[in-house]
């Protein structure tokens, strides 16, 4: 039977919802609550044509991967549906101007470059959703700020005719020591998404890892694939372990060469910026007033995409459903690592999410520094991999972590800039710009190759100290975009 728009449009509230997404009806009653993406976007376009906002960002498989097949109500006669006017947005034309009047590629000469274009261009959802970071942001600036707590002690008369970047990560040769980490949404940034990165991962030799919430299908990740170029697979592990089954024995079949287990979202942070430019004025506070917008808080906790009840308990059948390594992503203090070590885990990544989750956790180089003499006290810093991000926009950051004994550095955020700002050729950019800011310190501070770095070319000293008084960095404090609070309205409505 072929449903009417009139049909769709009685179940427009959270009572009962249906969506049209490509010409057919499905029902989100059940699943609001679960939207990883919040419940009131959804419920903007109960009993409508939801098409628009949803086709951008998440891949076609999506409804098939994740709703039920009796959710699925079958086609809809579109002719029938109601076409909604769209209104001019002014904002938009600006925006329009301020892209029309960017920068040349050539003019950016840094990662902080990228992020203050990426500010003024980028949509302000998708702004909002790759800067944000938990409660007051103190874990994303302290993510970066920790590197500037670290100094030098360069070694000299070493010849440093010939520098060498490449490493190996898991086995795999690259040509540098920093990857591609996972960040979901790559389509909110540019309407190709994340193929861009895989692309530009090829052209720099460095691997990227694809994350469970990209925009892009897995297939189309892997597809984008150019020769023997490697991923990683990024796991938000599901209540329904089928599920988790099938996404991991698919990447494992498809050639991907890790698997790294978020395990620092038990439930999705509170990104109040974010929050803030999705808010939509709904009108009279007298009877919403008493409700708080649960669409970032409770609701994502028992969220089925991520479960909270994943424990330790869980590593035995992950290694006996896959033979890719596997690496717990979001390790946040070094009894865990030592933990990951007797569980039997190839590698860590010492990571906040960016400062994405809990706010004041400590940055991933701080746990870098704290763990690694630890691991080598047991003599067992050959027995894992430790990996590390979070707030790496210099070369010398990345050569740091490789000084302390990290096995590589992720990169999130600035290769979302880059590509939202420039595509490819922002993200291939960027690329270069690691590899030359690292060429120059490797040979200033004496070392010619990767494994010459050692913890004894730097001064921690100040690390471990949450307060300190190190120069202003000012093209972070630039491009740092502060939490504000609400403003006045101009005409309040009772
Ligand atoms: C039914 C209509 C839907 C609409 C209009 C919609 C819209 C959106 C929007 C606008 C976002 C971005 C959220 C943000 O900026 O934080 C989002 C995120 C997301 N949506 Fe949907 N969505 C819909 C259905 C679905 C369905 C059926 C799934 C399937 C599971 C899904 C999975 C996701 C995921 C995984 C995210 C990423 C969340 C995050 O990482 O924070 N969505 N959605
Ligand atoms: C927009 C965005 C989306 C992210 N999505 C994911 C994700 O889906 N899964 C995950 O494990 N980590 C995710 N992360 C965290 C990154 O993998 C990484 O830990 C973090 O971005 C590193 O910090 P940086 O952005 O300062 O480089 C995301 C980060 C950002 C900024």
């Amino acid at each position: 039977m072929v449903l009417t728009g009139s049909d769709v449009a009685k179940h427009n509230d959270e009572k009962s919802c249906w969506v049209i997404i490509h010409g057919k009806a499905y029902d989100v009653t059940e699943f609001l609550p679960e939207h990883p993406g919040g419940e009131e976007i959804i419920l903007k376009y109960a009993g409508k044509d939801a098409t628009e906002e949803f086709d951008p960002i998440h891949p076609r498989d999506t409804l098939d991967k994740y709703l039920d097949k009796s959710l699925h109500l079958g086609p809809v006669d579109m002719s029938t549906v109601a076409q909604e006017t769209k209104r001019e947005d002014p904002e938009e034309a600006e925006r329009q101007k301020r892209i029309a009047e960017m920068p040349l590629l050539s003019e950016c000469f840094n990662l902080h470059d990228f992020e203050a274009i990426a500010r003024r261009t980028m949509k302000k959802a998708a702004w909002g959703y790759y800067s944000s970071a938990a409660d007051d942001e103190i874990t994303l600036r302290e993510n970066h700020s920790a590197y500037h707590r670290i100094w030098f002690r360069p070694q000299i008369l070493v010849d440093v005719t010939n520098i060498d970047l490449s490493t190996t990560m898991l086995g795999t040769k690259v040509d540098a020591p920093f990857y591609v980490t996972a960040t979901a949404l790559g389509k909110l940034g540019h309407p190709e998404g994340e193929v861009l990165l895989t692309r530009a991962a090829h052209n720099h030799n460095v691997i990227q890892m694809i994350p469970t919430l990209a925009s892009c299908s897995f297939d189309e990740l892997v597809d984008a694939r150019q020769g023997d170029q490697v991923q990683w697979l990024q796991l938000y592990v599901n209540k329904d372990r089928d599920i988790t089954k099938r996404i991991v024995q698919t990447a494992e079949r498809r050639g991907c060469k890790g698997l790294f287990i978020t395990v620092d979202a038990p439930q999705l942070g509170r990104r109040e910026k974010d929050m803030r430019l999705k808010f939509t004025d709904s009108g009279s506070n007298v009877q919403k007033g008493h409700k708080t917008d649960n669409s970032q808080g409770a609701a994502r906790a028992i969220s089925s995409f991520i479960d909270p009840s994943l424990s330790w308990a869980d590593i035995p059948w992950f290694r006996s459903i896959t033979k890719m390594p596997i690496i717990l992503k979001g390790v946040q203090r070094v009894e865990d690592v030592l933990r990951a070590v007797e569980a039997g885990v190839q590698g860590v990544v010492l990571s906040n999410h960016g400062g994405r989750q809990l706010d004041f956790a400590r940055s991933g180089i701080e746990i870098l520094a704290e763990t690694m003499p630890v691991l080598r006290q047991h003599g067992l810093d050959k027995k894992i991999d430790v990996f590390v991000d979070g707030g790496v926009r210099r070369g010398t950051d990345i050569i740091k972590a490789m000084c302390l004994g990290a096995k590589g550095v992720g990169i999130g955020r600035p290769f979302l800039y880059a590509m939202s700002t420039y595509g490819q050729a922002g993200v291939e950019r960027v690329m270069q710009l690691l590899k030359d800011e690292m060429e120059m310190n490797m040979r200033l501070i004496g070392c010619a190759k990767i494994a010459d770095l050692h913890p004894g070319l730097l001064d921690t000293r100040g690390l471990f100290v949450h307060s300190n008084s190190t120069p202003v960095d000012s093209l972070s404090q630039i491009t740092y975009d502060p939490l504000v609070v609400p403003g006045q309205r101009i005409k309040a409505k009772l």
